[in-house]
């Protein structure tokens, strides 16, 4: 298998109530799995995270979401095993480089079995620490204001640094915090 180096040591965390997950770069195989992730959303999540009512996504965006290149676009995911030992995704976090700049935009979904454990939180801290690697210093993002979740994520991890009602939509940036 050829190893890529993507600047993410993958590793295991222990979210609250000590469920384990495996954080690691998304890969370009995992893209049955994100398919099987968004079957496992409520309406609620998925419209939170694509701002549509998918039921499925275009075999065209999933493989777009699965493939990239490790420096403009990265994606985590969080992964568990099902019992039968299949891998499961349970959680994503991504960031796509406007060109040529050090903003990107971030998008975070989490299966809603997994919500409210911390996982959310736990995948956009990595995520800011491997986009401040690879020179990313604002991260932006676009929340629903019906969005609590998100916007209360948000707020208690300091990261709402600026947000602006845009045509119904909360347009968010925020610096991310230096390297230890
Ligand atoms: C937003 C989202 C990623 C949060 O994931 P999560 O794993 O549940 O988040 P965490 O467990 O790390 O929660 C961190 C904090 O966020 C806030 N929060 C999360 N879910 C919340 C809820 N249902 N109600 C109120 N606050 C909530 C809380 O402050 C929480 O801390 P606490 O549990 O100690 O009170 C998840 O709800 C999700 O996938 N939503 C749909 C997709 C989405 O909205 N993405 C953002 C736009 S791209």
């Amino acid at each position: 298998m050829m190893v890529v180096s993507t600047g993410f040591e993958p590793r295991t965390v222990e979210l609250r109530e000590g469920t384990k997950v495996h954080l690691r770069p998304i890969v370009a195989a995992d893209e049955p799995l994100l398919h099987e992730a968004v079957a496992a959303m409520s309406e609620r999540t998925v419209y939170f995270r694509f701002f549509s009512p998918i039921k499925r996504m275009s075999d065209a965006l999933a493989h777009r979401l699965a493939v990239v290149d490790y420096n403009d676009r990265f994606a985590i995911v969080a992964t568990t095993h099902r019992p039968n030992g299949k891998e499961r995704i349970v959680g994503v976090a991504r960031y796509d480089r406007a060109r040529g700049t050090d903003v990107a935009e971030v998008a975070v979904a989490v299966i809603d079995e997994f919500q409210r454990r911390g996982l959310g939180s736990a995948l956009l801290a990595e995520l800011a620490r491997v986009g401040r690697s690879h020179g990313i210093k604002t991260f932006s993002l676009i929340v629903l204001p019906e969005n609590r979740e998100m916007l209360d994520l948000l707020r208690k991890m300091g990261w709402i640094h600026q947000a602006k009602l845009v045509g119904g939509v909360y347009e968010i940036s925020f610096e991310l915090p230096e390297p230890a």
